[in-house]
């Protein structure tokens, strides 16, 4: 796992630091005045009409420090009427990898003038985004160096050498009561440490990660967070009959495994809710039968991002000590083509007892869910579940990778989710998930096929196909991040390629709130 920069709050200064971190504000179009060892500099920028503190502005003075530090970084936090979590996050990150591209190893963040600003949007509060800020930093550190040798080597004494230590942030405060401060930086690297999670197992290679390797890695998981932990091995998903995803996994020389990871917080506080979680842990799609073409296939190996996601959201809402109870079902196989695999035509009998006609092997993943939601229902009995998936491109043509689609059997349950994104940073938009698309998805010989028709509403045909096998009394909303899990370019606290970790925080969120 990539290493989180080393967090500590101080109230003074002591040890001299490579770059201090000043946040500046906007008032007016102009920057405003500042007491303390900048205030001329400030002053004199203000003179030259040279740097107006703008949003996203930044100026970085070397060997010019007043303070502690060699270097000073003034961090442009535009007006503070216009200043929200999202702002303060984009512009930790944006610190951060100013940071790094000057090469300071440690940095003093002075975070008394985000805690004193005045003329706050009202809802907006002052530690919160300290809190934001920081957690800008942290997502923008993430590095997945676990196969790189050179690299690695480089940045220390020769071949084989350790990663560079991670950066030191030291937070500099006067005020006198921490207490809520010190939560909001453990909180932020909690999060980080789960979102770091999922990042990690969606970059993971398939040939390193398979079934088997997330199943134990699920066990140490549970373990270092206090979860519950239980592992099917091929036998007891047999013997459970989940035959859509052995249907699945029947190509492959791996063996699936469907992991169940369950959170319960501790007695004392209001009678708990109940949420489910599922994701569908395909740990490389070739298609199958079906096969895929070849250009952009080893992106496949982010097939069990769904998977990674949930098991983000549980980690998260567990080291925030979420007052409600949590259980996580993944399913996880890998999709081959083999003498053995399922092929066009062939009907399988879901857990659910419905029939499916296979017309396309690579519409697999609704089919490893399916049987993962039958069974969490039937096994566990949440009052509402939330599955997450790379489910089908198409999605990609409806909202390109800005947002995650969701789908739902209640319109609440949707507003849910999107109001968790919200509040977090992260984007959602409803699609319909009427039954009436079934009737795409009719089939001569089965209930009905894993496929609509050819170039239409595949996104919500696939939703649809969920649905059926969702209990009537139950809440369900399907996130497909097809297009959000990896690649996306336009959060500068995300990485520029691979796993981007979007979602984990809204369900973290949604757990604390449900
Ligand atoms: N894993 C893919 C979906 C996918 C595509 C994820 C692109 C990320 C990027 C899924 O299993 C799949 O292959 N879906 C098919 C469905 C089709 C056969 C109905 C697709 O998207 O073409
Ligand atoms: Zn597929
Ligand atoms: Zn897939």
């Amino acid at each position: 796992m990539s290493k989180l920069p080393n967090i500590e709050l101080k109230p003074t200064i002591r040890q001299s630091v490579d770059s201090e971190v000043v946040p500046v504000f906007q008032k007016s179009k102009k920057i405003v005045p500042i007491k303390g060892p900048y205030a001329s500099v400030i002053n004199r920028f203000k003179k030259a009409g040279l740097f107006d503190a703008a949003y996203k502005k930044e100026e970085y003075i070397r060997f010019g420090g007043e303070g502690p530090a060699l270097d000073v970084l003034f961090a442009g936090m535009g007006d503070p009427s216009k200043l929200s979590e999202e702002r303060a996050r984009v512009m930790g990150a944006g610190v951060y990898q100013r940071l790094s591209r000057e090469k300071a190893r440690s940095a003093v963040i002075s975070i008394d003038p985000l805690l004193k600003v005045k003329g706050l949007k009202t809802g907006v509060d002052q530690v919160s985004l300290v809190k934001a800020f920081t957690e800008g930093m942290l997502l923008a550190s993430y590095e997945f160096e676990k196969y790189k040798t050179l690299s690695k080597a480089k940045k220390t004494k020769g071949p084989g050498g350790e990663a560079s230590p991670a950066m030191k942030l030291t937070f500099h405060t006067r005020e006198k009561s921490t207490t809520a401060l010190k939560k909001a930086l453990e909180d932020a690297q909690a999060i980080v440490k789960a979102v770091n999670v999922t990042r990690d197992w969606s970059n993971e290679p398939a040939n390193y990660g398979t079934p088997t390797f997330f199943a134990n890695e699920c066990k140490r998981l549970a373990k270092e967070y206090g979860l519950k932990c239980k592992v099917l091995l091929p036998a007891e998903i047999k013997r459970e009959k989940m035959g859509l995803l052995l249907g699945v996994a029947n190509g492959s020389e791996e063996e699936p495994r469907v992991v169940v990871l369950q959170y319960t917080p501790k007695a004392g506080g209001k009678s708990p809710g109940h949420v489910g979680l599922v994701g569908k842990g395909v740990t490389f799609d070739s298609g199958g039968i079906s096969i895929k073409p070849a250009a952009r296939m080893n992106e496949m190996k982010h097939d069990m991002t769904g998977a990674a996601t949930v098991l983000g959201g549980i980690l998260m809402a567990a080291a925030l000590k979420a007052p409600n109870k949590v259980t996580c079902v993944m399913g996880f196989v890998e999709n081959m083509p083999s003498g053995r695999a399922t092929k066009p035509g062939d009907v399988h009998t879901s857990r659910a007892g419905k029939t499916v006609e296979i017309d396309n092997t690579d519409a697999e993943g609704r089919l490893v869910l399916a049987d993962c939601l039958d069974y969490i229902q039937t096994e566990y009995k949440p009052e509402a579940i939330v599955n997450a998936a790379t489910l089908i491109g198409a999605v990609g043509v409806c909202l390109g990778n800005r947002a995650t689609a969701v789908l739902s059997n209640e319109d609440e349950m949707a507003d849910s989710v999107i109001e968790a994104g919200k509040a977090v940073g992260e984007k959602f938009w409803q699609m319909p998930c009427w039954d009436e698309y079934l009737q795409d998805m009719r089939s001569p010989v089965a209930d009905f096929k894993n496929i609509g028709k050819q170039g239409l509403a595949g996104t919500v045909t696939a939703g649809v196909f969920l649905k059926q096998f969702i209990r009537k009394e139950v809440r369900w909303a399907h996130l497909d991040i097809a297009y959000t899990a990896w690649n996306v370019t336009h959060y500068p606290y995300l990485p520029k390629e691979g796993a981007s970790g979007l979602v984990v925080r809204t369900l973290g969120r949604l757990i604390l709130d449900f």
